[in-house]
């Protein structure tokens, strides 16, 4: 029995999983800070009706990535939606920052909270882990980033802050060349 329920929700996630990356996932030059800026810009209303401060920290000579910006959004969303709820657990005055910058050949985004922090780290980005109530938390918004993340090449890894209450999620991306350029193009012959 617990054989057959454990290969249910390996079906169920897989399902779900597939179900996140519906589209054929596309790999072309995409700007991190537009897609950033227009993912805040759907939050902006929540954010700014319950007091929560987002300050931008945005490279404006960031290069571009080469990557879907649709699962991108999607990354950025769910980071920013995970650091919404954990800033308004507390009550201290919410801030959420969100910093880009280029690091050699990595395009590196993070987004820092003052929420209570991560209590879980070696679980967070496993399917269906949540600290949320029933009915609020799936448990999948960080397993998703985690795979959209490693198909574009990159890494997502969290912290809590060292100098002060809450956390960081830093979301690293492989900056576009010329070169991965001419090898995307080459890969998508069809
Ligand atoms: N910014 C954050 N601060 C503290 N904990 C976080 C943060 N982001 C995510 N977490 C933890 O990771 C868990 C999993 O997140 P996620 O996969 O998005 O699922 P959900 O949001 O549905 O719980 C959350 O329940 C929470 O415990
Ligand atoms: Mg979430």
């Amino acid at each position: 029995m617990i054989l057959q329920e454990a290969q249910r929700t390996k079906q169920i996630v897989q399902n779900l999983l597939s179900f996140a990356r519906q589209m054929p996932a596309q790999r072309r030059p995409v700007q991190l800070n537009a897609i950033l800026r227009r993912t805040v810009q759907l939050r902006a209303y929540d954010f700014h009706s319950h007091d929560v401060d987002i300050v931008e920290h945005l490279d404006e000579s960031l290069p571009e990535v080469v990557g879907d910006s649709h699962q991108l959004q999607q990354v950025f969303l769910n980071i920013l939606n995970n650091a919404h709820d954990a800033v308004r657990e507390t009550g201290r005055p919410a801030r959420i920052e969100i910093t880009s910058a280029r690091n050699g050949t990595t395009v590196e985004v993070s987004f820092r909270d003052n929420g209570p922090g991560i209590t879980n780290p070696d679980r967070i980005f496993d399917p269906f882990f949540t600290t949320k109530e029933v009915g609020k938390g799936t448990g999948l918004g960080l397993s998703i980033c985690y795979g959209i993340v490693r198909e574009h090449g990159g890494e997502i890894v969290c912290h809590n802050n060292l100098d002060s209450e809450g956390a960081t999620f830093i979301v690293r991306l492989p900056a576009a060349s010329e070169a991965s350029f001419g090898a995307v193009a080459g890969d998508y012959p069809k």
